[in-house]
C-alpha cells in the first residue's frame, strides 16, 4: 500500500520543501518510490505559487538535492487524503489541528513533530530560518536529513 506524506511548515518555502525534495532524494536513493506519495504545505497563505526561497533553494542544490515544489496552503481535505502530517514546529502542528472539525476520524495521530523520529537532535522543533542567516538553512537541512532517515525507516517497518 502507497503511503501519502505531508510535511507541514509556515510558508511552504523553506523548511517543508526541502523536506519534501530531501525525504524524495532518499527514498530514490533507496529504490523506495513506489511506496510512497510525498508533498508539503503551509499554514500560511501568503506565498501560494512561489518557488521555494532562494537561500533554501541553493542550500540544498550545494547538497545535491534540487527544491521543484510551489508553496500551496494547507486545507481540511489533507487531514483525510495523508496518511502522516509532519509539522516542522508546535505552531504548525496547533494550526494543522484547528482544521480538524469532525471528531470522529482519528486524525490527531497522523500529526507529529517531524523532529518527533530524530534520535540526535536535542530539539523538538525544526527553527524558522526565514530572518535570519544562511547558517539556519544548513541547519534546518542538517535537522531534516537524519529525521528522515529515521521516518523513512519507520515507515518501512
Ligand atoms: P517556512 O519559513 O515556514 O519554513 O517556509 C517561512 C517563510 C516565510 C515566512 C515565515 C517563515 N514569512 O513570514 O513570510
Amino acid at each position: 500500500m502507497v503511503k501519502k506524506i505531508l510535511f507541514v511548515c509556515l510558508g511552504n518555502i523553506c523548511r517543508s520543501p526541502a523536506a519534501e525534495a530531501i525525504f524524495k532524494q532518499k527514498i530514490k536513493d533507496r529504490d523506495l518510490e513506489n511506496l510512497f506519495v510525498v508533498d508539503s504545505a503551509g499554514t500560511g497563505g501568503w506565498h501560494v505559487g512561489n518557488l521555494a526561497d532562494r537561500r533554501m533553494r541553493e542550500a540544498a542544490l550545494s547538497r545535491g538535492i534540487e527544491l521543484t515544489s510551489r508553496s500551496r496552503k494547507i486545507d481540511d481535505n489533507d487531514l483525510y487524503e495523508f496518511d502522516h502530517i509532519l509539522v516542522m514546529d508546535k505552531d504548525n502542528l496547533n494550526a494543522v489541528k484547528s482544521l480538524i472539525k469532525d471528531n470522529t476520524y482519528p486524525i490527531n495521530s497522523k500529526i507529529k513533530l517531524i523532529l518527533s523520529y530524530s534520535k540526535k537532535s536535542q530539539l523538538d522543533e525544526v527553527p524558522d530560518p526565514y530572518y535570519g542567516g544562511q547558517n539556519g538553512f544548513e541547519r534546518v537541512l542538517d535537522l531534516l536529513d537524519e529525521a528522515i532517515d529515521e521516518l523513512i525507516d519507520s515507515l518501512i517497518d
